[in-house]
C-alpha cells in the first residue's frame, strides 16, 4: 500500500472512514471524494473523478443503504442508485487502467432461505428476502460484472460479501439506521426518560450476525493486499444472535430496565443470517478481533459522547 494511490468511494461514510484511516496508516495516498463533488450515478462525474485522481487501486464502498424501514420505503432509489454507481465505477476503473478493484458487497445478496451458515457457493440459489432485494440484487450485479471483466479483459476485480456492521460513527437516525444503532438510540433515550417499556420491530426471533466496523475495514484492506480471485468472499464474525437477545444486551449496556414489547405486524426481515467465514480465513487470514459485547460497549460509549443527548425516543 505504501505510496499507492487508493480511491475509496464512500470514504466519508461509516465504513469508509475506518478504511481511510487504515490505508493512510499504511502510507497509501488516499482520496475519498464526497457525493456533492462527484455524483457516482453520473458517467461524466465518474470520468472527472478518475481524470482528477488517477487511482491505482479502487475500493468501492459508496452505496445507498439503510435499515429495514429505509429499504421498505425506497426500493426504486436503492436499485437505481446502487446499480448505476457500481456499474460506472467498475467500468471506469477498467477503462482508466486501475490495477485492482475491490467491490464492497453485502449479505443482502444471499437468497432468503440460504442454508446456515451461508456459503459463497449458495449465493445464486434463490431470490433475496424481498425487502432487501433491490439493494442486494444491484450489489450482486457488481459481482457478475467483476467476474465478466476478469474473464474478458483479465481485469483484477474482487468482491466481498459483508454482514451487518456496527460501531462508532454509524447512523443513529430513526429513518435510516440499521438495527444496532436503532436499538441503542431507542434504549438509551428510554433509559434517560425512565420509560417503562419500548416496542421493537418484528417478534424477536430472527437472527443476525454482526461485525465490528473496524474489523470489517481491516478485512477489506487484507483482501485488497492479498486476494486476487473472482469468487466472492464472505466477511463476517461467524457468530449469530437472536434479535430478542440482542435487545436485552443493548438494554443492559444502555441502562434501560423496562419491558420489551414486540410489534409482530412489522417485518422480521430475513429469518436467519450467519456466514461461513472459512474462505476469508484461508485466502487472506482474516478473523474478526472484536466480540459483540465489547464492540457494543464501544459503540454505546461513542454514542453517548457524540449523539445521544440530542435525540429523542421514537
Ligand atoms: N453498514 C452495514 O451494515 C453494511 C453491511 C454490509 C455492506 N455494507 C456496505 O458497506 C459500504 C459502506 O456502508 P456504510 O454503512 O458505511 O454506508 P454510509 O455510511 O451510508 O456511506 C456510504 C457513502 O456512500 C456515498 N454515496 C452515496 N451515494 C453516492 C453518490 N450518488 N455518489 C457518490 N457517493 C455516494 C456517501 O457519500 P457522501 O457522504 O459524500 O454523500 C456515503 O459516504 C456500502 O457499500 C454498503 O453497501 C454496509
Amino acid at each position: 500500500m505504501n505510496d499507492k494511490k487508493v480511491l475509496v468511494t464512500g470514504g466519508a461514510g461509516f465504513l469508509g472512514s475506518f478504511l481511510v484511516e487504515i490505508l493512510q496508516a499504511k502510507g497509501a495516498r488516499v482520496y475519498a471524494p464526497r457525493s456533492a463533488e462527484f455524483d457516482l450515478r453520473r458517467a461524466d462525474h465518474v470520468d472527472g473523478l478518475f481524470v482528477t485522481f488517477q487511482p491505482e487501486i479502487v475500493i468501492h464502498a459508496a452505496a445507498l443503504g439503510g435499515g429495514i424501514r429505509f429499504m421498505q420505503q425506497n426500493p426504486g432509489r436503492l436499485f437505481y442508485d446502487n446499480i448505476m454507481m457500481n456499474t460506472l465505477v467498475l467500468e471506469k476503473s477498467r477503462l482508466y487502467g486501475v490495477e485492482k478493484f475491490v467491490g464492497v458487497g453485502t449479505v443482502c445478496s444471499y437468497p432468503k432461505f440460504t442454508p446456515v451458515p451461508f456459503k459463497e457457493q449458495d449465493l445464486w440459489n434463490g431470490y433475496p428476502e424481498e425487502t432487501n432485494a433491490p439493494y442486494g440484487l444491484a450489489k450482486k450485479m457488481m459481482l457478475a460484472q467483476s467476474q465478466a471483466y476478469r474473464a474478458q479483459y483479465g481485469f483484477n476485480g474482487i468482491h466481498l460479501l459483508l454482514v451487518n456492521l456496527y460501531g462508532p460513527r454509524d447512523k443513529f437516525h430513526a429513518e435510516n439506521s440499521h438495527v444496532i444503532p436503532g436499538l441503542i438510540r431507542k434504549c438509551h433515550a428510554a433509559a434517560r426518560q425512565r420509560l417503562d417499556r419500548i416496542t421493537c420491530w418484528g417478534d424477536g426471533s430472527a437472527t443476525r450476525e454482526f461485525l465490528y466496523v473496524a474489523d470489517a475495514a481491516q478485512a477489506i484492506v487484507m483482501a485488497t493486499e492479498r486476494f486476487a480471485k473472482s469468487e466472492p468472499v464472505n466477511i463476517g464474525s461467524g457468530s449469530e444472535i437472536a434479535i430478542e437477545e440482542l435487545v436485552r444486551l443493548i438494554a443492559r449496556l444502555t441502562g434501560f430496565k423496562g419491558e420489551i414489547e414486540w410489534d409482530g405486524a412489522s417485518p422480521n426481515g430475513q429469518p436467519r443470517r450467519r456466514l461461513d467465514i472459512t474462505r476469508a480465513a484461508e485466502e487472506f487470514g482474516f478473523r474478526a478481533q472484536t466480540g459483540l459485547e465489547e464492540g457494543l460497549r464501544q459503540t454505546v460509549a461513542w454514542y453517548e459522547q457524540n449523539v445521544g443527548m440530542s435525540l429523542a425516543v421514537r
